[in-house]
């Protein structure tokens, strides 16, 4: 028998090949990673929270496994526990136990996330407390602002955002991240938020988010999916890069600090481009359908779950993200440090 090297084609030389080998470069950890040039840290990770009003046990989300329904209590405590994990950050979501037409509940000075936002820093100061503001979670019909007949009307909803992104600001929010995708949503923030003496309250705009089917399990989380249509008429085409970098443009002249993408695996593209075109911090909003898929194929035993989050992660950096939100926060600031990193 011959042995397998004996029948190698022979080398075929070009410009390259073979003074240059790339693999020289990966033939250790230490190799690697000294060559390495996406780097992935617990701080650059901002956990979601979701807060329920009231005092009952916390409540797994069932498309979500890992993610819950929370007290305040228990979200100080899930707070703590990032922040000891290196998570510095977490964004805030809340569940009101009454809804109506207007979303009062969104604006409530003693709202359920108001509420929380004062419990998280008294406890913890250093942690920085984003909070999402939209009305969808509040509203009896599920939309993101106020409806004439079956639409959503834009610029009477911009009162209601700019009031709610107040309220959280006076409750100590660090910042404000307004995701209703309404047409000039973030220069009414900019403008109310300075006129009230919170100029110095950043805003992340969710600046290109799109109308996507992998929001499902955050609506079973948030409890709020629209009751009748869907946001189409808002959030924007899947179809649509472009028109991303214009919706970006916008938020930027009226005033954002932070744009986001979102989702970010179908749109790792507009993320990239997003990066080029801009130089404020991007971020990227791994979401809950995302999530979702990787817990369900872990659970299967068909991926291994460590690899493919970290390596989503990195792949979602590498686009160009600054920032990413993410569910997997915990678990992946848990595994960067068993990597030492
Ligand atoms: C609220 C909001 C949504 C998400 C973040 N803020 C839902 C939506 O627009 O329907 C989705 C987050 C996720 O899927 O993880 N407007
Ligand atoms: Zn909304």
């Amino acid at each position: 028998m011959r042995d397998v090297s004996e029948r190698a084609l022979p080398i075929v030389r070009s410009q390259a090949f073979p003074n240059v080998r790339m693999r020289r470069l990966r033939a250790s950890e230490a190799m690697r990673g000294l060559v390495r040039e996406t780097i992935l840290r617990a701080d650059q990770l901002i956990y979601p929270l979701f807060v329920r009003e009231g005092r009952a046990e916390r409540q797994e989300v069932p498309s979500m496994p890992g993610v819950y329904q929370l007290s305040s209590d228990d979200a100080v405590r899930e707070a703590g526990k990032a922040l000891e994990l290196g998570v510095r950050s977490v964004l805030l979501f809340g569940i009101p136990s009454e809804k109506d037409p207007v979303g009062s509940g969104a604006y409530a000075d003693h709202g359920v996330v108001q509420g929380a936002i004062r419990r998280m820093k008294s406890e913890y100061p250093d942690l920085l407390v984003i909070t999402d503001v939209c009305l969808c979670e509040y509203t009896s019909h599920g939309h993101c602002g106020v409806l004439g007949g079956t639409a959503v009307l834009n610029d009477a909803s911009l009162e209601l955002h700019a009031r709610t992104a107040l309220s959280h600001a006076e409750a100590g929010a660090d910042i404000v991240a307004p995701s209703s995708m309404m047409d000039g949503v973030v220069g009414a923030l900019r403008h109310r938020l300075d006129e009230e003496g919170y100029e110095h309250v950043p805003i992340l705009a969710y600046a290109a988010k799109y109308a996507s089917a992998y929001y499902g399990p955050f609506r079973e989380a948030a409890d709020s999916a629209p009751s009748f249509g869907d946001r189409r008429a808002y959030q924007m085409d899947p179809a649509n890069a472009r028109q991303a970098l214009r919706e970006v443009a916008l938020d930027v002249q009226e005033g954002a600090d932070i744009v986001m993408v979102k989702p970010a695996l179908a749109y790792l593209d507009v993320v990239s481009r997003v990066r080029e075109r801009f130089d404020l911090p991007v971020a990227a909003y791994n979401v809950s359908g995302e999530y979702a898929m990787v817990k369900a194929a872990a659970q299967n035993g068909w991926i291994d779950e460590r690899r493919v989050v970290l390596e989503t992660l990195t792949g979602m950096r590498r686009a160009g993200a600054d920032m990413i939100i993410t569910y997997h926060a915990l678990d992946a600031a848990r595994w960067l440090r068993e990597d030492g990193m």
